[in-house]
């Protein structure tokens, strides 16, 4: 926050004035910045003169440009607005990059209606106001991690308590810090959507002996791989597609990956027909459209499910493209996208997460790998790091 605060004193509702100097940097301020009484205060304000309004640094965009150059952090962004029922505001200590950051950055990506401008779905934090009427166990001071809709790339963020998880100190052998939490929820959500919530592989244990997930080395991609060999076992055959042999490694090493194909020297259809002897995959995982999706046609098992999660590579399929395979191998082709959903059907994926995915986390069976850590006044470098496609993990920057 970078008011030195003039606070107007409170008392009975009648306006006893009183005029205090707090140094930013200390936790009076935010004591008192995020007292009930104040954020009440705080939000009449909005309504009564604009020159007293609060405001936060979080990361903003230079309107004129869609590079990484655009992004830089600003002091006179607004604080988020007082929270309701079952809100909170989360003071942010890390964030989390999302492919889809770069596509909002870019103008291109459709942003849910009511979330705000700052960039950001995925953070770590402590929270500092609980709206009335709340119903959760978390209490003022928990460090918890959580998705929102927007608006973690902020020095403070506002977020359903319906979406924060509370972080518990994991056991000794396990790499899920507080710093790796911060990027878990969007990548953890939406590889649990595709797999548990979407292809029920959970409920199919039986008939799904084979997964194909493309991106394997991304976010997504590494929670994705863990979950479908954490569910299926070690008999399961579970491939990745990815851009480097560094990346195959990582994914047969690290990540449980039965065989990760760099699409760039080989064709993944084919190899997985040949592999699977013509059986081909009961679940495919897809993020790049236009360039797979005849392949993934061919390489589907009979009565597989491909869940189609983004679309990278472009949406329109050349040519005179033959479809007989859906019909023929009876498949299901699904989409879906997490973040214009409702707090309920995200809260389903999230107890999903919570019983499949978040327990191997912290007991350190599974990992949510940090690739690199940027402060946030370098969040430019951030996203051209993402956009360098060689990370593999997850990329985060720490608010400070
Ligand atoms: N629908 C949803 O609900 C939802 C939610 C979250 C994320 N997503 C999507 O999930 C994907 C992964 O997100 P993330 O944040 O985990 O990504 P990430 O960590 O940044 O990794 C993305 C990787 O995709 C690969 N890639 C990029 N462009 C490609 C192309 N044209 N063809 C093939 N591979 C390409 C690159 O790896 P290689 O070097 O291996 O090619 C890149 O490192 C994104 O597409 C994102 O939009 C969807």
């Amino acid at each position: 926050m970078n008011v030195g605060l003039k606070i107007l004193g409170f008392g009975s509702g009648v306006a006893t004035v009183c005029l205090i100097s707090v140094p930013e940097s200390s936790s009076a301020f935010e004591q008192i910045a995020n007292s009930t009484i104040f954020c009440k205060w705080r939000k009449s304000q909005y309504h009564r003169a604009d020159n007293a309004r609060m405001t936060m640094r979080a990361v903003a965009l230079k309107e004129s440009l869609i590079s990484a150059e655009a992004l830089f952090v600003s002091d006179s962004v607004d604080y988020p607005p007082a929270p309701g029922k079952d809100q909170a505001i989360v003071k942010v200590a890390y964030f989390g990059l999302n492919r889809m950051d770069i596509m909002q950055r870019q103008g291109t990506y459709p942003v849910p209606t009511g979330a705000p401008n700052t960039l950001g779905v995925e953070f770590s934090g402590s929270i500092v106001t609980i709206g009335d009427g709340t119903e959760s166990p978390l209490q003022i001071g928990d460090v918890v991690f959580g998705l929102v809709a927007g608006g973690a790339y902020a020095e403070y963020v506002l977020c359903s308590t319906k979406l924060l998880m509370k972080y518990e100190t994991p056991s000794a052998e396990s790499t899920f810090t507080q710093l790796s939490a911060g990027g878990a929820p969007e990548v953890w959500f939406t590889a649990t959507q595709a797999l548990l919530k979407i292809a029920r592989i959970h409920e199919n244990k039986d008939r799904v002996k084979c997964v194909l997930i493309h991106a394997g080395a991304s976010g997504v991609g590494i929670a994705g791989l863990q979950l479908a060999r954490a569910v299926l076992g070690p008999e399961a055959q579970i491939f990745a597609t990815v851009g480097s042999d560094e990346k195959v490694r990582f994914v047969e090493s690290v990540m449980g990956a039965t065989k990760g194909i760099n699409y760039k020297k080989y064709d993944f259809a084919k190899v997985i027909l040949e592999y699977t002897s013509g059986a081909g995959a009961d679940v495919v995982v897809d993020f790049i459209g236009q360039e797979y999706f005849m392949r993934n046609i061919a390489v589907a098992a009979m009565d597989a499910h491909i869940v189609m999660l983004s679309l990278m590579s472009g949406s329109v399929v050349d040519g005179r493209v033959d479809i007989a395979g859906i019909l023929r191998k009876r498949l299901t082709i699904q989409g879906s996208t997490l973040r214009s959903r409702t707090i309920a059907y995200q809260s389903d994926v999230r107890a999903l997460f919570e019983t499949y995915g978040l327990p191997g986390l912290v007991r350190g069976e599974f990992v949510n790998p940090v690739d690199k850590v940027f402060a946030w006044t370098s969040v430019a470098d951030a996203h051209r790091y993402m956009e360098s496609n060689v990370s593999m993990g997850k990329i985060m920057c720490v608010v400070e």
